[in-house]
């Protein structure tokens, strides 16, 4: 009889236990990782006790990353500067290292000059993720977190933005990740071992609290906050305001900002619920709006800076307005953001004040 009750206690101790048991990867391979969104999901999956790989072809980001990536967090990841275009390049990783999953952030993603240029865009991203895979597919690694976009639900009919709302897209920027999600439903079809998870982003903003990296495009900054806070190091004149005419409360774009913390948090929560082959899009967003005159009041008023600006013309393709619903997320990854506009704000400026 003892025996019997000592032989179910340790069974249900066994199951209970490895159940808890998140995945363990041997290695995740961060393709873009020295970039923006990239480099504070690396800091996030080090912190989590990850082993990181990390290929950049440096377009849009520099090396001293990985050094600042290190100074964070104690860790220094293994870093290949390779183009995802360059398909040995991509193999070797893939042969000098036990790559269990990818989280793939590498790609073009300017909107307008996605317009200018959309052949390379479509061959860069597209063609450039195909060897991707076909890479994952030779080395058997099976789970892969694709960084797609709140751009892919085009003009939305309705916020919030369900993942079940229509899909469409209204640049070429936004036809490849589009494209990318439908081939990646497709490879998922043909791979039923597969484990795939779709994250579209809303507008990441903020920045690591260290200030050591943030969003630091080259040239002019296309997106709103980085060239907030360019006025407001006086690197720039003064904000254009893209129009004031549009159906929303005070006239002025409506969008989902989130810091770019929760956003990286996203993709730690997409990996730990991976173990099981399928595929899922998940929005990340904040589920609530902010017009552009509310992030540069909330700006100027957390900073304590004034941001000079002009009302101008709308901008070609924007919407009125575009935040999600991000209750799936919570519902199937018990994931939340969490960081406010203030702090959003707050980090930008903390970052963009100490960069070069
Ligand atoms: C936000 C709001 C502008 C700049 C883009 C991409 C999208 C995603 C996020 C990658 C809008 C207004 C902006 C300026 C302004 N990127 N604005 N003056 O357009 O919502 O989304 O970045 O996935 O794919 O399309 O972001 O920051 O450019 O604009 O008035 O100088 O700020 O009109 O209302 P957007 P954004």
């Amino acid at each position: 009889m003892l025996e019997y009750v000592l032989v179910n206690i340790y069974k249900y101790l066994l199951i209970h236990y490895t159940r808890k048991a998140r995945v363990v990867y041997m290695s995740v391979l961060v393709t873009g990782g020295t970039g923006y969104i990239g480099s504070h999901t690396c800091v996030e999956l080090l912190k989590k006790g990850y082993d990181i790989v990390i290929a950049d072809n440096l377009s849009n980001s520099e090396i001293d990353v990985v050094d600042k990536i290190e100074k964070i967090t104690g860790k220094r990841p293994a870093f290949y500067e390779v183009d995802i275009l360059d398909r040995d390049g991509i193999e070797r990783i893939f042969s000098a290292h036990k790559i269990d999953a990818v989280i793939h952030f590498a790609g073009k993603k300017a909107v307008g000059e996605s317009v200018e240029k959309p052949l390379m865009y479509y061959h860069n991203n597209i063609t450039g993720t195909i060897y991707v895979l076909e890479a994952m597919l030779k080395f058997g690694c099976k789970r892969i977190v694709f960084s797609s976009s709140a751009t892919v639900y085009g003009v939305p009919k309705t916020v919030p933005i369900k993942e079940d709302s229509p899909l469409s897209a209204v640049n070429p920027y936004g036809a490849t990740k589009l494209y990318i999600e439908g081939m990646l439903k497709d490879l998922y079809v043909a791979n039923k071992d597969l484990s795939i998870t779709l994250l579209r982003y809303f507008n990441p903003i903020g920045a690591h609290e260290s200030g050591l990296i943030g969003d630091n495009p080259n040239g002019i900054p296309n997106n709103l906050m980085p060239y907030i806070t360019r006025v407001a190091k006086g690197a720039l004149p003064q904000l254009g305001v893209y129009g004031n005419d549009y159906p929303t409360h005070d006239g002025t774009g409506v969008r989902d900002y989130i810091h770019v913390i929760d956003l990286a948090v996203g993709h730690i929560k997409a990996l730990e619920h991976m173990d099981r082959p399928g595929i899922n899009a998940y929005n990340l967003g904040t589920g609530k709006g902010y017009s552009v005159l509310e992030i540069v009041n909330a700006f100027e008023k957390i900073n304590n800076i004034k941001i000079p600006y002009i009302i101008t013309e709308r901008r070609p393709g924007d919407v009125a307005e575009c935040y999600s619903d991000p209750s799936k997320a919570k519902d199937e990854l018990g994931w939340v953001a969490e960081y406010s506009l203030e702090e959003m704000c707050a980090s930008s400026w903390n970052f963009q004040r100490q960069a070069n």
